[in-house]
């Protein structure tokens, strides 16, 4: 690949700080359960460390976002955040409305906690409630209650000033229409922002994997999609990508970059970049131990995406967001797009997988996503 211009794509930053309380048998993150005193400060060295030498990924751009993700970034003292976010602004790396978003787990939703949080630059907050059913939070073995579920969106609806999404969970183990049913319900009363919807999928690695579990059947699932997008409609909430959902436009402006195919730095244990230069696109990964990353935050391993899997990449990505991207879009984001990747477009359109003026699936497309984007594989 050449003339890439990497100057001209947008760069966000993803920081994975790895804790969590325990791990959830469903959880295929990278995360550790070890978290002894002075780890946070010797992570933080890291990571600062890491953003020091990144200068030639980052080419003189400014991030148009940042995610804290997880793990659980609130076991976090919101002090050693504060550090991040100003060495982030003393560097003049932030974009001037840069979306900076932070994951609690539901216990740390607490207001000292989250004024600190806020005063620290952090302007959306992302709450793993995934379902406020005390039998799914069970079936999940999730280490809160649909009390502290409960009363985390009640303290965090009560701050207007704050821009909030919320995870929920659907597919569970004898989880019930009625149930996914009252928790659209629920969230849909508090009206927050943003929403992502997940179904539960049983990841290779983990320990619901090994044992024998029979998640509801697909004609239920479908059923819960079904009613789940009439509440969210009616509550004028739409669907803009495969599991989001929003109103008054506060789309994720992260993950709209993940999907847009924007270039992102990431920064702490097993973190995941995309980085760009004149003639390369280059996936690269962080060693995944927490001691090993302090010991070395700047190694990675790296794998370039050649010609030959560049338009399934691209596909695989621009695809999940549900209007496309008209062709006047893709300039503006100065994505390269190949003769390949153009006549694969046409089959699409000729397929009824695709519409035309952009690159954007039909409904019919977005239903059966996996084989709209094999048509660039
Ligand atoms: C990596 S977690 C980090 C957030 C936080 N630690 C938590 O679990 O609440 C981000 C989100 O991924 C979703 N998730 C994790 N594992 C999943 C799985 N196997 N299937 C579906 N969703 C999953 C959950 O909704 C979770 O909130
Ligand atoms: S709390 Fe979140 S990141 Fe941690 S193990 Fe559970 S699902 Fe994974």
């Amino acid at each position: 690949m050449k003339n890439l211009n990497p100057k001209k794509i947008p760069i966000s930053l993803y920081i994975h700080l790895p804790w969590c309380e325990k791990k959830c048998p469903y959880c295929d993150f990278n995360v550790d359960v070890d978290k002894q005193n002075g780890d946070e400060e010797n992570l933080l060295k890291a990571i600062l460390e890491d953003l020091e030498k990144s200068e030639k990924y980052i080419s003189n751009r400014k991030f148009s976002s940042v995610y804290f993700g997880g793990g659980t970034p609130s076991l976090i003292s919101s002090k050693i955040i504060e550090q991040i976010t100003k060495a982030l602004s003393n560097k003049k790396l932030l974009n001037s409305n840069c979306e900076i978003s932070f994951e609690l787990n539901p216990k740390e939703v607490m207001n000292d906690y989250l004024n600190e949080l806020m005063n620290a630059g952090i302007n959306r907050i992302s709450i793993g409630i995934q379902s406020f059913d005390q039998k799914v939070l069970s079936s999940l073995e999730r280490n809160h209650s649909s009390m502290d579920a409960l009363k985390a969106v009640e303290i965090i609806s009560s701050l207007n000033s704050i821009n909030t999404t919320i995870d929920l969970i659907y597919g569970v183990m004898d989880q019930t229409l009625e149930s996914v049913i009252k928790d659209i319900n629920t969230f849909c009363s508090f009206d927050l922002e943003h929403l992502s919807m997940y179904q539960l999928t049983i990841e290779p690695n983990t320990i619901f994997y090994k044992r024998n579990l029979i998640t509801p059947p697909d004609n239920s699932i479908e059923l819960m999609e079904i009613e789940a997008k009439k509440i969210l409609k009616s509550n004028k909430y739409y669907q803009y990508e495969v599991s989001s959902w929003t109103k008054n436009g506060k789309e994720s402006k992260h993950n709209m970059n993940y999907w847009g195919y924007g270039d992102y730095l990431g920064l702490g244990p097993g973190a995941h970049s995309k980085i760009t230069t004149n003639e390369s696109i280059t996936r690269m990964i962080k060693l995944k131990k927490v001691k090993s990353y302090i010991d070395n935050p700047c190694k990675t391993t790296n794998t370039e995406i050649t010609t030959k899997n560049y338009d399934l990449d691209l596909a695989m990505n621009l695809l999940r967001i549900k209007e496309g991207l008209t062709f006047d879009e893709i300039n503006k984001r100065n994505i390269y797009l190949s003769k390949t990747f153009l006549s694969k477009l046409e089959k699409g359109v000729e397929e009824n997988l695709l519409e035309r003026g952009g690159i954007k699936a039909s409904d019919m497309g977005y239903k059966f996503l996996n084989d709209t984007v094999n048509i660039f594989s």
